[in-house]
């Protein structure tokens, strides 16, 4: 269910944001908080509303559960460290006022999440068609020939390509979250929409294949330390 757009100084989402998220993103969400310079990755432009993990299609705004995705998890391995502090009603709010920020979210039809691939299982053989079709498909000009984001082009592009091999991924780790990412491109990055461009098995034998060249890191990454720290908050068990 998307909620309506609030108009911009509307509480308790105000509250929540100027507490929470806007020494990152900035008061007026531009992404230029006080600490946005300590950043690999500039915090999301909330004005600009470009969000790169969503279930639509290419160039579309992401629904209110792709927001909740991003904000309750956070995204792997970088400063937008989880946010499950917070309550489901403040996460809520939160999102209400995110969506505020833009004029698009009023402007446009309510996002609709797109029909993703049937899943099909994980086998010998898909992974070796998986290592076929990522190389076919020019997965490794950018994300390099194991994955590692070293890929020919990668030093052409306005954006780092994520290192495939390294846990957990911003949007989410399982095949799932491998096949909604390929299937739907990151808005606003170099990041392609391969929507039908392979059947169903293919992308899914890619995700697997994506999924297989995993390899969990203990150790939280420089980034994410500066998110804990400018948060002034101490990661738990849970969310690391
Ligand atoms: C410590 C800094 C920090 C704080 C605090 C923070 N964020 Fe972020 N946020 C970031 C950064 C950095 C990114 C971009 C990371 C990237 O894409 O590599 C980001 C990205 C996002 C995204 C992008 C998802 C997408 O699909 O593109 C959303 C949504 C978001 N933040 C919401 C929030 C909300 C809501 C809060 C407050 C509850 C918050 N953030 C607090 C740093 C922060
Ligand atoms: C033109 C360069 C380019 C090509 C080609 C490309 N990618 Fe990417 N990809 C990127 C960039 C850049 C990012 C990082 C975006 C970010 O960090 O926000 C990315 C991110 C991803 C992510 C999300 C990682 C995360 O942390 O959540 C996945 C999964 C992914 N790519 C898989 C693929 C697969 C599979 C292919 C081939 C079918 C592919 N990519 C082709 C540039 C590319």
């Amino acid at each position: 269910m998307n909620s309506p757009p609030q108009t911009a100084a509307s509480e308790p989402g105000a509250a929540v944001y100027a507490a929470h998220c806007a020494v990152c993103h900035g008061p007026a969400g531009r992404g230029d908080g006080e600490a946005a310079g300590r950043f690999d990755v500039t915090p999301r432009d909330f004005v600009a509303a470009q969000y790169r993990f969503r279930s639509t299609a290419s160039g579309k705004l992401p629904t209110d559960d792709d927001l909740r995705r991003s904000i309750v998890n956070g995204l792997g391995g970088t400063a937008m460290v989880p946010q499950d502090h917070l309550s489901s009603a403040e996460v809520d709010a939160v999102i209400a006022y995110v969506k505020s920020l833009s004029p698009r979210f009023a402007a446009e039809p309510a996002p609709q999440p797109m029909k993703l691939p049937q899943p099909s299982p994980r086998t010998a053989a898909s992974l070796v068609r998986g290592a076929r079709l990522y190389n076919e498909a020019g997965c490794h000009n950018c994300h390099g020939e194991r994955g590692n984001g070293d890929g020919t082009s990668a030093g052409d592009l306005s954006q780092k390509p994520a290192d495939l091999t390294r846990r957990p991924l911003k949007g989410g780790s399982s095949a799932a979250d491998i096949v909604r990412a390929v299937v739907t491109g990151l808005n606003g990055t170099p990041m392609p929409s391969y929507h039908l461009l392979y059947d169903d098995p293919d992308i899914w034998a890619l995700a697997h294949y994506v999924e297989s060249l995993g390899v969990d890191h203990a150790e939280m990454t420089a980034q994410e330390k500066i998110g804990w720290e400018v948060e002034k908050r101490t990661p738990t068990a849970g969310n690391r």
